[in-house]
């Protein structure tokens, strides 16, 4: 996206910053929050191991940031196998998918970063791929056209999305679990960033950690990139200390409010609220306005706005709440004002 200080970056692929990579729990026992996710796989992991097998194919949903590279690094490490990572966009071809799926050995772990975004014939190789542990390749061409079937060592593929209802039936279909990741409590938050601030032997008051739990917009990445903001913050002007003082200044200075809206989030309801006169009004329209990729708001921008209950997508479009005129500062249209209660027609009713 357009921010400056990348806080926002979605982030996929193989090119991972280093900060992610530095600070990924590495087991299923350090990975914070998300039980049922956590529960379902220790027993789908455990299962695994005991009969001696390959996982079923994962599909992992959910915002960026909150933890699905990491899940699929932790399936390898706790199966004891190798990852090879790819994305939709990177696999531009079969011959692509064909040199890694023969590269991979028994049990392995295939992870394919927005897996939404395949190429339809590469999706179409990869169903017997999964199903099958086979890949069929057509040589020749007319007529004389052969198809030659190779087969594969039982691998699983771990697929992540952003948008899961991008994904085509037959493709969701072959994976057989599919986990949604949902948002961090401030309770998560602080462990991860206190976990995080331990590794990068930053001293901070836990009052100071608690304040970037609060506004990381519920994910893990944004939490452990205000951290170091925050700690280079302190080191130029506040002699080193990462205070509670220190992190409402850098707060302030990086434009992240009270409710851990950045300047992006606020364009967004801004111009509902004060150009569509609150909405509805289509995802399109929004991103012509504020020269953004429609997908980027729709992917990274509104799940945690409608997770607050500050944009509602309805049919017509999107519109911004009550709330989120009040959080701009503004008074809210009337229509959106919930009328008061009427009054008792006998008191004492
Ligand atoms: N549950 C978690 N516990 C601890 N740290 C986490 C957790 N989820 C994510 N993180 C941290 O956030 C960073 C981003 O997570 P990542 O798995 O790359 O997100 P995604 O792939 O969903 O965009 C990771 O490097 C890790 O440091
Ligand atoms: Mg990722």
């Amino acid at each position: 996206m357009s921010e400056p200080d990348g806080i926002y970056e979605p982030q996929v692929g193989a090119d991972e910053p280093e900060l992610d990579r530095q600070l990924r729990p590495q087991r299923l026992s350090e990975f914070v929050g998300q039980e049922p996710v956590k529960d379902q796989l220790a027993i789908l992991l455990e299962a695994a191991r005991m009969r001696r097998e390959s996982v079923e194919h994962l599909l992992l949903c959910g915002p960026p940031g909150l933890g699905k590279t990491t899940l699929a690094n932790i399936v390898a490490a706790e199966m004891g196998v190798n990852l090879r990572v790819t994305s939709g966009p990177a696999l531009e071809h079969q011959g692509a998918l064909a040199s890694l799926l023969t590269s991979l050995g028994e049990r392995d772990i295939l992870f394919i970063d927005e897996v939404h975004r395949l190429q339809r014939a590469v999706e179409e190789s990869l169903y017997p791929a999964m199903e099958e542990f086979a890949f069929d390749f057509v040589s020749g061409k007319g007529a004389g056209a052969q198809t030659l079937r190779l087969a594969l060592q039982r691998f699983t593929v771990v697929g992540a999305t952003t948008r899961e209802g991008m994904l085509s039936a037959p493709l969701r279909d072959r994976f057989g679990a599919t986990f949604r990741l949902d948002f961090y409590t401030p309770e998560q938050l602080l462990a991860i960033v206190s976990r995080s601030a331990r590794l990068l032997q930053v001293a901070a008051d836990p009052e100071a950690l608690a304040l970037i739990a609060a506004r990381s917009r519920g994910t893990p990445r944004i939490a452990n990139r205000l951290l170091r903001r925050v700690r280079d913050f302190a080191l130029v002007r506040g002699g080193g200390a990462v205070t509670s003082r220190a992190t409402e200044a850098a707060l302030e200075l990086l434009e992240v409010d009270s409710l851990g809206l950045q300047d992006s989030d606020r364009r967004l309801l801004r111009l509902i609220c004060t150009s569509f006169g609150g909405g509805p009004v289509g995802l399109g329209t929004l991103g012509a306005a504020l020269s953004e990729e429609p997908h980027t708001l729709e992917e990274v921008v509104e799940p945690y706005l409608l997770q607050l209950g500050l944009l509602q997508r309805t049919p017509r479009g999107r519109m911004a709440t009550a709330g989120a005129y009040r959080h701009l500062g503004m008074a809210p249209p009337p229509h959106l004002v919930a009328p008061p209660p009427e009054p008792p027609l006998f008191p004492g009713d």
